[in-house]
């Protein structure tokens, strides 16, 4: 099939590869000139595991080709994939400006080039936005089309994984030419027998922020009980296990940790509660839900100045990873950005490093914590002279590094870990002050009240 994918981002671009590497011939279009002359030259500009070699392969085999052009890809494709940012307002509510804006450049160019096309929203999209998209196409030409929605739910650092081996597909449409054409698109990627799931589009719309909402509430659910834990003396690890060993709780997504970050949780909890707003309805759990993640993003800078008597200023401190997550470079809503921007105004010093997120961190970070911050190349070169390390992501690097080699170089052995990398015993073995979420303070006599 002819797949043309607007928007290159992190899901455009991993979509469009994909596409490509099931023998599709996608051309992906984006406004960013810089951005398209990197892809033309072969070269991948975000970092998500496995996507070099799907690229590779299929600019390769000329399947995958890049423009700025949308008349371009309209011209050739059979189906369009609209992969365009849909920020948060001012009020929380979803930006759409991007997706219409497209939608009426389709309108006409429908008129140039007719011939039935079906024009996919994979955007994360409110409720009654296929209807919009639909509308703002038909009201420039006569021609034949479908607006499907198709919401994606792919993982940033496994977006490749879980594009090609998709737990499930959920197509949103009520025509059926378009949900056939969106099946056989599909079907190679879902041979193992992961369900298509075919629903009306509103439905569909909805399924999305449904299930980042669910996420982020299972998140938070589980920093509200590492919280209590702090105050009684629990170790959530322990009471983690002990739930989700129960197949109602399952055992994923329960990790305490400091708080949901990335360019769709936030956004998408934030879009579900205005929606509802604005329908009268008041979405109490999602309003707990993001209070609580704003205070859990710098609860590890709450811990610093209890164990510090509230003084700061004039600490060095590491940072290791500021991606929101591993396996990406994405800082979108990091923590990282939070805590380092918190800590600039308390008068620390950082050295920070991160495997793939430094030159991000640094395109997002606020000129305070900036010019309070250095950043080193490697893991280790952070711990020189430093009075404390700070944990932001759980990068498999950071995991199992030898604890009583490196907290040598620290001026200070103590580290707050806000990703629960370290088992308390080994880090009290070690010699650590060790202070993590929802766990008990190693190396400190008596904790103090958090
Ligand atoms: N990132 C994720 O993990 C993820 C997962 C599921 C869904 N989503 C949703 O998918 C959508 C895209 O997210 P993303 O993370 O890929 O965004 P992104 O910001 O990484 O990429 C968007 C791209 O669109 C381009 N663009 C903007 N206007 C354009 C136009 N008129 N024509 C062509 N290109 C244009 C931008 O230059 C950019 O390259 C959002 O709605 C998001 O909520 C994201």
């Amino acid at each position: 099939m002819k797949i043309g994918v607007v928007g290159t981002g992190y899901v455009g671009l991993v979509t469009g590869a994909c596409f490509a590497d099931s023998g599709n011939d996608v051309i992906c279009v984006d406004i960013d000139e810089k951005k398209v002359e990197r892809m033309r030259n072969g070269e991948v500009p975000i970092y998500e595991p496995g996507l070099n070699r799907v690229f590779d392969r299929s600019i390769r085999e000329n399947r995958l080709r890049f423009t700025t052009n949308l008349e371009e890809a309209f011209k050739e494709a059979d189906v369009l994939f609209l992969c365009l940012p849909t920020p948060p307002g001012a009020d929380g509510q979803a930006d759409l400006s991007f997706v219409l804006k497209v939608a009426d450049d389709l309108g006409e160019l429908f008129n140039r080039f007719p011939g039935y096309r079906v024009i996919v929203n994979k955007s994360t999209v409110p409720v009654g936005t296929a209807d919009k998209v639909r509308e703002a196409i038909a009201a420039k030409t006569d021609a034949e089309f479908d607006v499907v929605s198709n919401p994606e739910f792919l993982r940033e650092g496994a977006a490749v994984e879980d594009f090609m081996k998709p737990e499930r597909v959920v197509i949103g449409t009520s025509s059926p030419r378009a949900a056939e054409v969106m099946t056989t698109l599909y079907e190679p990627f879902v041979r193992s027998g992961n369900p298509i799931i075919t629903m009306d589009e509103r439905s569909s719309e909805l399924t999305k922020y449904a299930a980042n909402a669910m996420l982020a509430t299972k998140i938070t659910f589980m920093n509200e009980i590492a919280n209590i834990c702090e105050r009684v003396g629990a170790d959530v690890d322990n009471v983690r296990r002990g739930i989700g060993t129960d197949s109602r709780i399952g055992k994923r997504f329960l990790f305490a940790g400091i708080g949901y970050g990335g360019s769709c949780f936030p956004k998408d909890v934030q879009a579900i509660h205005h929606t509802a707003g604005e329908l009268g309805y008041d979405f109490r759990i999602l309003d707990s839900v993001m209070k609580v993640n704003e205070t859990q993003k710098v609860s590890i800078v709450e811990k610093m100045k209890v164990f510090y008597n509230g003084d700061l200023a004039g600490k060095t401190v590491g940072i290791w990873g500021l991606s929101f997550k591993p396996e990406t470079d994405d800082v979108r809503e990091a923590p990282a950005l939070y805590i380092a921007d918190e800590l600039a105004k308390l008068g620390v010093k950082m050295k920070a490093y991160d495997p793939e997120a430094i030159e991000t961190f640094k395109a997002s970070a606020t000129k305070q914590a900036l010019v309070s911050m250095e950043f080193t190349e490697d893991r280790d070169s952070v711990l020189e002279g430093i009075d404390a390390l700070v944990i932001c992501t759980e990068w498999n690097e950071f995991r199992r590094p030898d604890l009583e080699r490196f907290t040598k170089k620290m001026k200070a052995p103590v580290i707050f870990d806000g990703r629960n990398l370290y088992d308390l015993k080994r880090a009290k073995e070690a010699g650590l002050t060790y202070i993590s979420v929802g766990r008990p303070w190693v190396g400190v006599k008596e904790k103090a009240k958090v």
